[in-house]
């Protein structure tokens, strides 16, 4: 990961990662999603064991149920992160219920009964603001006092928005896939309330490119 430089004092370097498909979905409309390689699988694993913690919207954890352990290559598991303002991240589910710690950042209005629940599970359950969704700069300023200095956040959609709007990256790799699978209600690379125009759309700058058979793994950084 050559990009990687400590720029910020207030957050962890945080590093996007996505798999979509060549017409901007990265799940199709019952939220399937598993479209990368094997190749593309080993790299974002590889990218995984680099970092502290790995983070994910509450959507992604009840539609995927994913683990998000290093499976694909060797390394350690980073910390696991639910951006997830009212606790419901099922007990049951493998992020909780498999080995590595796991951090659920929640509002002031989560529910107690939830939070206590997922403590009991063994989860870490943190308040990021009172609003109705995370506050993700409050997330990011307590996970890099908790030690984290470099983050991989693997979506879905609405959580891809809120960074990306907020300028809250620092790198973007978008693996294009070679599917076109259409559907006006498939979650889309970012999702949110966008831009009216091109020019208030966040500008970005194109890095490396790398080819895996049919798949392309483009990097971009933002223009600041
Ligand atoms: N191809 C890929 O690389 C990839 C990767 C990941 C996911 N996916 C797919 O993406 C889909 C899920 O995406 P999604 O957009 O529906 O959900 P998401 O981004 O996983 O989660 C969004 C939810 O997170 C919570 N949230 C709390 N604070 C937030 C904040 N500051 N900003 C944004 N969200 C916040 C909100 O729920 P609360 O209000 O309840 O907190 C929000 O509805 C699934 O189908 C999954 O398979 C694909």
């Amino acid at each position: 990961m050559g990009l990687y430089q400590n720029v910020n004092d207030d957050r962890p370097y945080v590093i996007l990662n996505a798999a979509m498909t060549l017409d901007g979905k990265i799940a199709t409309k019952t939220g399937d999603s598993k479209m990368s390689s094997k190749e593309d699988l080993v790299r974002v694993h590889g990218l995984r064991a680099s970092v502290d913690a790995i983070m994910v919207g509450i959507n992604t954890v009840l539609v995927d149920d994913p683990s998000l352990t290093v499976r694909y290559c060797e390394g350690k598991n980073p910390m696991r992160v639910v951006v997830d303002s009212r606790a419901r991240t099922p007990v049951e589910s493998r992020i909780i219920s498999s080995k590595s710690p796991t951090l659920i950042a929640t509002t002031s209005k989560a529910p107690e009964d939830r939070v206590k629940n997922l403590e009991r599970a063994g989860a870490k359950v943190i308040v990021c603001g009172g609003g109705e969704k995370v506050d993700l700069k409050i997330l990011l300023k307590k996970l890099k006092e908790m030690g984290v200095r470099k983050v991989v956040v693997e979506g879905g959609g609405n959580i891809n928005w809120s960074f990306v709007s907020q300028n809250l990256f620092d790198e973007l790799h978008v693996t294009i896939c070679p599917f076109i699978i259409g559907g006006r209600d498939s979650v889309t690379l970012v999702e949110g309330d966008g831009v009216a125009r091109i020019d208030e759309g966040v500008r970005v700058k194109l890095y490396e490119v790398k080819r895996f058979g049919d798949e392309v793994v483009l990097t971009y950084r933002p223009l600041r």
